[in-house]
């Protein structure tokens, strides 16, 4: 059995409730996580009592009474301390109703409190009292499902989901990012109890599926999403791009399983969420952009295009943030498959200036998710197409030096124009600016100002424009 460690929070909230004369545990999250070794500075506690009144004296006791959030409706509050998040609770009974995630609340015991939780892992609390400080209390097994690896709920599945369906995503979540199993019967009634989801905000599917994402193997959490019927309530998309199509004996990769590959590949090499997104979303306009040529066999013409747009549409519906993030998610699907073309024989410098200039900063996350877009099964192809993206990411470097097109700025702004030719704000202005960038991108000037000035000079007489110098 495990030793708690010497923690001035957990020893701090014992000498509160023991002169409240109040049962007090440490619960959930944080026993789970000592007993797996991952270190964890969120801390629930229960308290058979108000959990306001017991936080209002720690915070006293910490001197952090300012600091105390309070949440009436729902008997909780809050704490930060040091690095300690610390979330108070007085035991409950909780009962739900068909149609509603309000539960009705009763005060209750630790008992109670401990079978309306989501998982046996998670349903393990540990004494704060001064009698039998640092027992375990383990109602439901919870520890021998640690040991063997498996999520399962304290109560009969159907119930403990049906509570708050979005248990549901929660058991796929810990399964992916701890590498449990999900047991058996609590997968089937996952299965059964699917369409449930849909009574649950996105906000919070979104949040577990985000923790999905940012796990070492995003694409076998998705994976099981899928199976266990979850996926299609929140992502059709994402589920429209599985199967396999054939025709005139000729069958087109399975587009489910590629992405997870591709992402699972990306998330080896990196953490970044919205990266991570670009690998799930880059082949997601597949499905509507398929058509089959007796010639050339499956195509996806434009699906970067209309993948491109389809990320904005996917965001805005999963509340996912429409910034920059977004943007740079669309950028990525529509330069997939850029990289790919550049390992061709014959590459034009305008190419690599025209790729170098349309991705900007984020070239070297572009290039890395080409890298992973190889799935082939064959390693010589692997090698020789690796071996390609490496001479690309050599000329796009030489290509950098020469002509710093990563961060352009215009050699000539929208008002050194108007002030050229003594005009206003207008149409001419912007063709003119078209006119330069482009002779910049296709080698017929150089980046700088001079060049830029001589063909400004030229582009404006065309336009019937006079040089005012
Ligand atoms: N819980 C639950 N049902 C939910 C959410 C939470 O029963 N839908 C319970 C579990 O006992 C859980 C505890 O509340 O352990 C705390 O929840 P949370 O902080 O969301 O999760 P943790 O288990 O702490 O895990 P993590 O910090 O990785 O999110």
């Amino acid at each position: 059995m495990k030793e708690i460690p010497d923690n001035i929070v957990l020893q701090t909230v014992s000498e509160v409730a023991l002169k409240l004369q109040k049962p007090v545990y440490v619960i959930g999250g944080w026993v789970r996580d000592i007993f797996l070794d991952r270190p964890s500075s969120d801390i629930d506690i229960v308290v058979v009592g108000s959990g306001i009144e017991l936080a209002a004296l720690v915070a006293e006791r910490f001197e952090r009474r300012r600091f105390l959030k309070v949440y009436k409706n729902f008997g909780t509050a809050m704490l930060n301390y040091q690095n300690y998040e610390i979330e108070f609770v007085g035991a409950r009974k909780e009962s739900y109703r068909e149609d509603s995630r309000k539960p009705i609340v009763e005060d209750g015991t630790l008992a109670d409190d401990i079978k309306r939780r989501d998982f046996t892992i998670n349903a393990m609390a540990i004494s704060l009292n001064k009698k039998d400080y640092g027992t375990l209390i383990d109602l439901y097994g919870g520890m021998e499902d640690l040991e063997a690896r498996i999520i399962k709920t304290p109560l009969d599945p159907d119930v403990t989901y049906s509570d708050d369906p979005l248990r549901m995503m929660r058991a796929v979540r810990f399964a992916v990012q701890l590498d449990f199993e999900i047991e058996k019967k609590s997968f089937e009634a996952i299965r059964n109890n699917a369409h449930r989801l849909s009574i649950v905000s996105i906000e919070r599917v979104m949040d577990e599926f985000n923790k999905i994402m940012l796990s070492d193997t995003p694409g076998k959490g998705i994976r099981i999403l899928r199976s266990a019927g979850l996926l299609k309530h929140f992502f059709p998309e994402l589920e429209a791009l599985y199967g396999v199509e054939v025709m005139d004996s000729k069958a087109h990769k399975d587009n489910f399983y590629h992405t997870l590959q591709v992402l699972d590949k990306l998330a080896q090499r990196t953490n970044d969420l919205w990266l991570r997104w670009a690998a799930l979303l880059h082949d997601i306009a597949k499905p509507q952009t398929k058509r089959f040529d007796k010639e050339a066999g499956w195509t996806f013409h434009g699906h970067e295009f209309v993948g491109q747009k389809m990320v904005k549409r996917i965001f805005k519906r999963l509340k996912l943030p429409m910034n920059e993030k977004m943007r740079y998610v669309q950028k990525l699907v529509l330069l997939h498959l850029r990289p790919i073309a550049l390992t061709e024989e014959i590459v034009t410098d305008s190419a690599l200036r025209r790729l170098l200039f349309e991705a900007g900063e984020d070239i070297d996350d572009l290039m890395m998710l080409c890298e992973a877009d190889i799935t082939s099964g064959n390693p010589d192809k692997v090698k020789r197409f690796l071996a390609n993206f490496e001479m690309v990411r050599t000329k796009l470097r030489q290509t950098e030096e020469k002509d710093r097109l990563r961060n352009w700025q215009p050699p000539l702004s929208g008002e050194d124009i108007m002030n050229a030719f003594g005009i206003p704000p207008s149409k001419e202005v912007g063709l003119i600016k078209t006119a330069i960038r482009e002779a910049i991108l296709d080698g017929e000037i150089k980046n700088d100002r001079e060049e830029a000035l001589v063909l400004m000079k030229e582009e404006g007489k065309k336009l019937g424009l006079t040089f005012k110098g």
